[in-house]
């Protein structure tokens, strides 16, 4: 069964996903130039998976995620926010709380917080979390896509300090930036069993076509 949340709608086609959208929260605007369709007179954003990993993993089977529309997100690595606006779409009544540590990146993402008034743009190291543990809350969901070699370091720094107890957490593995040297499946399986140390539950989802040499990882129930 494909995912179940508010505000996502996915056009099978063939018993295979087709499109997967989410409901305009600013009706007429698009952000990174992704399509607008009408239905039931509501406005959907196409969540394009060659442009966000999420959208991505979603297409590659990715089909438990407990959001609500009042869920609070923590999102390490939010770059310019293609995928955060499809979140921001998601969880209409809640909070994004978009941590980007390039101040040049970062404008872009104020200038889209302007308009989405879901999401709280923070210019940040998510390697060091104490630098935002006084704004950031407790969150339903941490997603990271930071592209660092210490990436599970990073997670689980977050996950400790940030996740509620029956929260999940997702985090996006580019093989290269973690190890060159290593085929993509060697440093998967490396990333799987250092997240086992730390969590009850993971779920691997191979990226590929959409994203080459890239894997996104479910994960919950931390171990405290
Ligand atoms: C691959 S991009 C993220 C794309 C984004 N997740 C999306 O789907 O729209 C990685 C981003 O993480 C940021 N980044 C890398 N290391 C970081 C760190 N330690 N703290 C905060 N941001 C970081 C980079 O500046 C970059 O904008």
């Amino acid at each position: 069964m494909p995912l179940d949340i508010p505000n996502l709608k996915i056009i099978e086609k063939n018993n295979r996903i087709n499109q997967v959208l989410t409901k305009n929260l600013i009706p007429g605007e698009s952000v990174y130039g992704e399509k607008l369709i009408k239905f039931n007179k509501m406005e959907y954003r196409v969540w394009d998976p060659k442009r966000s990993k999420l959208s991505a993993a979603i297409f590659k089977g990715l089909h438990t995620l407990n959001l609500k529309r009042d869920s609070t997100i923590l999102y390490l690595g939010a770059a310019t926010g293609t995928t955060v606006s499809h979140l921001s779409d998601i969880v209409d009544k809640g909070i994004i709380f978009a941590i980007e540590f390039s101040p040049f990146v970062l404008y872009n993402l104020v200038l889209l917080a302007e308009k989405r008034k879901n999401i709280l743009p923070i210019l940040a190291d998510a390697n060091k979390p104490d630098e935002y543990y006084n704004i950031a809350l407790a969150s339903d969901l941490i997603f990271q896509d930071v592209a660092q070699p210490n990436q599970v370091e990073i997670f689980v720094k977050n996950a400790r300090l940030f996740l509620r107890p029956e929260g999940e957490a997702l985090l996006s593995v580019k093989s290269r930036s973690i190890d060159v040297s290593l085929k993509p499946g060697k440093v998967f399986h490396k990333v799987n069993k250092e997240l086992s140390k730390y969590f009850k539950e993971i779920k691997q989802y191979n990226l590929e076509p959409f994203e080459k040499d890239h894997a996104l990882f479910y994960c919950k129930g931390l171990k405290y």
